[in-house]
């Protein structure tokens, strides 16, 4: 069944493709943890959208900087591009992000998907946050839900709710290009874990269904790659219909309880993210750095025991 925002979707990438409009994209990837950030701008007007940043941290010194921001702003300027816009597809448990530094030096509205309140709601829990602390996506500049409409200079844009890895996950289809965050990754790598708090395997596998719907042709760009068995180069682009046929997880006949059960099974596997307990009390802020406390010094908490 096609669900009205897809529809839109879907004809927003036809339509892009028949025009041949199509959104410019440069991507940085950032080695030391797996994250791609897209650059996508409209030829025509050269307004952009920055997509998943990264805040470099060294977690053994503390200490946080900007290298790979300042790659991304050396393009943007020189590209002479007016970024209208910083899209988070969610909370990430990998890294940190770096949109308040990105907003500081280009602009740009800062948006997520509007179910942050519940991943906030949780994890303020986890990291005991003071009552100061809003749980109600006011740290953002925006939060967007399913179906939402925006534009990058004159290429439509929309954003679908694609819960699953986390319940604030958004997917943003600009032109012909869907930005899928940690909902699929490259075919030969398969999708993402499913098992952090809110998190729900039969619910990604009906968000990737879903995103699935789309144009065979339309382009998909991933947050993550972590290379796969038999290829050495890392890859952050696909298309729809490359999914379809070679998701090594979740390609057409694979059902859904097949997929539940294969991801369940996964996940019971897997270590927690090395930067999740950073990255999960600087994301939910929006990035922002906790509160210095009466030195001037920002700290994170480590509970213990407790995930
Ligand atoms: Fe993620």
């Amino acid at each position: 069944m096609t669900d009205a925002p897809l529809r839109v979707a879907l004809q927003q990438v036809e339509e892009a493709r028949a025009s041949a409009r199509l959104p410019a994209i440069k991507t940085f990837f950032d080695e030391a943890t797996f994250t791609a950030t897209h650059v996508v701008h409209d030829p025509a007007t050269r307004h952009a959208a920055i997509i998943d940043s990264v805040l470099d941290f060294d977690q053994a010194a503390g200490r946080t900087s900007h290298e790979s921001s300042d790659a991304v702003i050396a393009y943007v300027r020189e590209q002479g591009l007016a970024v209208d816009w910083l899209l988070e597809t969610h909370a990430h448990a990998d890294h940190l992000s770096d949109a308040p530094y990105l907003q500081q030096e280009l602009g740009g509205t800062l948006v997520i998907g509007r179910e942050i309140v519940t991943v906030q709601d949780v994890f303020a829990k986890v990291f005991n946050e003071p009552v100061s602390f809003a749980r109600d996506g006011s740290q953002f500049d925006r939060l967007m839900g399913d179906g939402e409409a925006f534009k990058v200079g004159d290429l439509s844009a929309v954003a679908l709710h694609v819960p699953g890895h986390t319940p604030a996950c958004l997917a943003y289809v600009i032109g012909d290009a869907a930005f899928v965050g940690d909902t699929l990754f490259m075919p030969d790598y398969g999708s993402a874990r499913a098992d952090f708090p809110g998190g729900d395997a039969r619910t990604l596998y009906r968000s990737i269904r879903r995103l699935m719907q789309l144009p065979a042709e339309a382009r998909v760009f991933l947050c993550h790659d972590y290379k796969a068995p038999g290829r050495d180069s890392y890859v952050w682009e696909t298309t729809i219909g490359a999914e379809h046929s070679g998701n090594v997880h979740v390609h057409d006949g694979v059902s859904e309880d097949d997929f539940v059960a294969m991801r369940e099974a996964r996940d019971k596997t897997l270590g927690m993210p090395r930067l999740i307990l950073p990255s999960i009390q600087v994301n939910i802020r929006a990035g922002h750095l906790p509160e210095p406390e009466g030195n001037g010094v920002s700290y994170l908490k480590l509970p213990l025991n407790l995930l």
